[in-house]
């Protein structure tokens, strides 16, 4: 079992804190602003999914959940850290922690969880083999999105191996997908996911990327449904904002993906019915096709 349960949260330095107050806002997330930094939350409990502060640019890290605070403490212990109380919004525990390439990595527990915020729900969908509509209209509620939660980050990394030890050591992470770039054993990454046994966990939490240096690729966060998804894409594009990749269906993992350029330049990506699998689904080996092609929608990564 994997000693953490999720993935947490993303950290950033943006130039402009009210633009990319704007963005998130629009992306669909509610967004707090404390002593100049914005913390933005999805419907799910978690007080925030998204940290921005005031600076040039920059991905300033990532953040796991520990399943309890015996693992907190183990995983601590591995690197000498210490636990400190988390100062942000819901207190808790948190621990600091620097991988391979010089990211911040904590992990977080005990932080007080916020209500959860109302999602719109929409009456089952109707499909050739299944109806579970029957003398009901489909009037969707209003037009805005709703971001549920945060669900996975990619990072481009130095090296692969090197990187994939200290994130597996750590945290348990299993392999869903080894991205094959030959038949000679040559891997550009892996999709990863937590391990918590006979439970239902998504696809990847954190893909890793073979690229020679470290690097934000992207993060994603799960949207409510698959209208919202289409919703939001229009509404964002009403907004000026950039797409860069979608709307499409991957092939390893099989979310309905929508990825957006924020103000600051990074990568956001919505997402939506994605697979989910647990201890029992093992690991597999996928060649490069399979990241890059799409089941449906346009080719090939921005
Ligand atoms: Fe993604």
């Amino acid at each position: 079992m994997s000693p953490i349960i999720d993935i947490h949260h993303v950290r950033f330095s943006v130039a402009d804190l009210a633009k990319q107050r704007q963005f998130l806002e629009d992306f669909g997330m509610k967004v707090n602003e404390e002593d100049g930094v914005l913390y933005a939350r999805g419907t799910d409990a978690s007080p925030y999914i998204y940290i921005a502060e005031q600076g040039e640019p920059a991905f300033l890290g990532l953040a796991f959940a520990a399943s309890s605070l015996q693992d907190l403490t183990e995983i601590a212990a591995i690197d000498g850290a210490v636990i400190e109380n988390s100062s942000l919004p819901g207190g808790g525990k948190i621990v600091h922690l620097t991988d391979p390439d010089g990211l911040s990595v904590d992990v977080v527990f005990g932080i007080t969880e916020s209500d959860t915020l109302p999602v719109p729900s929409r009456l089952p969908l109707n499909t050739g083999s299944t109806q579970g509509r029957q003398n009901e209209r489909v009037i969707l509620q209003d037009a805005s999105v709703v971001i549920k939660r945060l669900g996975h980050c990619v990072i481009n990394v130095t090296d692969f191996r090197t990187s994939e030890a200290w994130y597996k050591e750590r945290f348990g992470l299993l392999t869903s997908d080894e991205i094959q770039l030959d038949d000679n054993g040559t891997v550009l990454g892996a999709f990863m996911r937590c391990n918590r046994g006979e439970k239902f966990v998504d696809h990847h939490t954190l893909f890793l990327v073979h690229a020679g240096k470290l690097e934000f690729n992207h993060a994603a966060f799960e949207i409510a449904d698959w209208d919202m998804l289409m919703r939001g894409h229009d509404l964002l594009t009403n907004r000026g904002y950039e797409a860069r990749w979608g709307i499409g269906k991957h092939v390893l993992g099989s979310q309905v993906f929508d990825y957006w350029k924020d103000p600051a330049g990074f990568t956001l990506e919505h997402f939506t019915d994605g697979d989910l699998f647990n201890e029992s689904w093992g690991s597999h080996k996928a060649p490069l096709e399979q990241l890059l092609k799409v089941q449906w929608g346009p080719d090939g990564a921005p």
